[in-house]
């Protein structure tokens, strides 16, 4: 069988507001994933044989059971009653564990490969329930482009296509731990600042920032406002008051990521945050010219960045196979 080749989008979140700890130790929360344009490719190759083997030259990324391609390999093939030698090709271009979704990317894109492979479709249904099983932040790369999530992040909703606009992604090299920076969130933020019922201030501010741009926003994909105002619809959401609340706790352990983050914004970025719990930090800009111009002097400060475009659902779907 001809080897098959994935396209990996990074995403971004574009506010992530952190409710309480749950029974099952995961924290409510409220985000909108966006996809970029920037990715890693994966290659799916099925033999005939047994068995599940990783290649990736990056040192970084683990090539045994604990690889989220790997894990997201095996439910496939026992869903799919299948069996083969499964060889996955990880060409890593995007940082790892820098915020921008990689390893969750790079499982969906080895399922879709898989599935081409063996020339066989999960539902839909089943998909959703093999993402959400191996990570939080897997079932939004199902839809790609603008995506509420809702959960513990499992819970996904495509949001209307809006037009791509320029973006900067700065990758200081910290490694951040997700579970630690949910365990800081929780010591920064006592049980008293659940309102009255229950309920977290910060879940209530994001859900009526995030309904003010839906009720703004045209339905249908197709913007109702044209040229440069079409452009700042993604721009009127960060408007709407939404924020991480990972800066919070990220940011005052690594302060040299809030000093990019005031680069960005120094550089023009009409609107600039951390990337899930980091360590990648992004830069909404109004042109692709200054959004190379901001890159090119972030990474002269030492800083590695790049340009790139953020990706909506239709182009995420044309460009998704290689
Ligand atoms: O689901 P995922 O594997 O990405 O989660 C990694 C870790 O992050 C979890 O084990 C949990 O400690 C933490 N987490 C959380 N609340 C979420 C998502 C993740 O506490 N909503």
């Amino acid at each position: 069988m001809a080897p098959i080749s994935v396209r990996s989008f990074a995403k971004i979140n574009i506010g992530l507001s952190i409710g309480p700890a749950r029974d099952d130790g995961f924290h409510e929360l409220r985000t909108i994933y966006q996809t970029l344009a920037l990715h890693d490719l994966i290659k799916v190759d099925v033999a005939r044989g047994a068995g599940i083997e990783i290649r990736c030259k990056d040192p970084r990324v683990p090539e045994d059971e604990s690889n989220t391609c790997w894990r997201v390999a095996d439910r496939v093939l026992r869903s799919l009653r299948q069996r083969g030698k499964v060889t996955i090709t990880i060409d890593k271009q995007l940082p790892v564990q820098g915020g921008l979704g990689s390893a969750s990317s790079n499982a969906i894109a080895t399922m879709f490969a898989l599935e081409r492979a063996l020339k066989y479709k999960l539902p839909s249904g089943e998909r959703l329930r093999i993402a959400s099983e191996v990570g939080s932040d897997l079932p939004l790369f199902l839809l790609g482009g603008t995506v509420l999530g809702l959960g513990r992040g499992e819970q996904v909703y495509p949001l209307d296509d809006v037009p791509a606009i320029p973006i900067v992604i700065a990758t200081p090299g910290v490694a951040i731990s997700t579970p630690k920076a949910f365990a800081a969130w929780d010591k920064m933020n006592s049980p008293a600042k659940l309102t009255g019922n229950g309920r977290s201030a910060t879940i209530d501010m994001f859900s009526r920032g995030a309904f003010d741009w839906l009720s703004g926003v045209p339905t249908a994909g197709v913007p109702a406002k044209s040229g440069d105002q079409a452009e700042t619809l993604l721009l009127d959401l960060v408007r709407a008051g939404i924020e991480n609340d990972f800066e919070n706790v990220v940011f005052s352990e690594n302060p040299e990521l809030r000093e990019v983050k005031r680069a960005l914004e120094r550089e023009g970025a009409r609107y600039a945050s951390l990337s899930g719990s980091g360590s990648t930090v992004y830069g909404l800009f109004r042109t692709q010219s200054e959004a190379a111009h901001a890159a090119e002097r972030i990474r002269n400060n030492g800083t590695p960045a790049q340009a790139t475009m953020t990706l909506t659902r239709k182009e995420y779907w044309a460009q998704i196979y290689k």
